[in-house]
């Protein structure tokens, strides 16, 4: 299985980079693959808000721009098995590219597609002192609006001052119960509680 974790430092070697590549490491010993996304490489421009005018206009259609690297990051998020969102502290919240992505993701979740529906995801997060579990939070909560499923455990956070074998453990916990739900959960459309994956939903309902 195919698994993705995105990262929304600035620094592509700073702490969220080392607790991805510690889950590429657990991923790889379970037989799987873990891309490390680093968003800083893309060029994701700002959400024009056109759910706020009209919501028949927020589809990945029109979000899809020339010159904007978001269609490239959306494919991968839904050809994953899962993800993982990695994002550092920045004054109690998440960064702001991360941020970003989370803003112009409205457009896979506005449609008659839930694309994100039931994906398996986790939360972790970089910090320097306190704002790790604010950022986690504020993440969370988008996410599991747009249907994602948070497992159980499915944050851990560091800070880097110490060796932390806790956070090493989390993340072990986050790669094998990731693979499980990818492996185990039969197909399901969580927002029309139908037996089948959204993909081939066709009725289009308001939030
Ligand atoms: C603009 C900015 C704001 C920050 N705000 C906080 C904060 O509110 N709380 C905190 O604990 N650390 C904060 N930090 C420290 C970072 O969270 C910390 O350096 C973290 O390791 C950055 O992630 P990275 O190592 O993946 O780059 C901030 C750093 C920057 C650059």
């Amino acid at each position: 299985m195919r698994f993705l974790g995105i990262n929304g430092s600035y620094r592509k070697d700073g702490l969220d980079n080392k607790m991805l590549e510690i889950l590429k490491e657990e991923f790889k010993a379970l037989g799987h693959s873990f891309e490390i996304l680093h968003l800083v490489d893309y060029d994701i421009k700002y959400c024009r808000a056109c759910v706020s005018q009209d919501m028949s206009l927020c589809n990945p259609e029109k979000c899809y721009e020339e010159g904007d690297d978001f269609k490239k990051i959306a494919e991968k998020m839904i050809e994953s098995d899962g993800i993982v969102f990695a994002t550092p502290s920045y004054w109690y919240a998440p960064s702001a590219i991360m941020w970003t992505l989370i803003e112009r993701l409205t457009s896979l979740e506005n449609t008659p597609i839930k694309f994100l529906d039931g994906k398996p995801a986790g939360v972790i997060s970089a910090a320097g002192e306190d704002g790790a579990q604010s950022a986690i939070t504020a993440m969370i909560v988008p996410l599991i609006h747009m249907g994602m499923l948070i497992l159980p455990y499915g944050m851990t956070y560091f800070s880097g001052k110490e060796d932390d074998p806790e956070t090493r453990k989390y993340l072990e916990r986050l790669a094998k119960n990731m693979v499980f739900a990818a492996k185990n959960l039969p197909p399901y459309c969580w927002w029309e509680q139908r037996e089948e994956k959204c993909l081939s939903s066709t009725t289009h309902q308001k939030k």
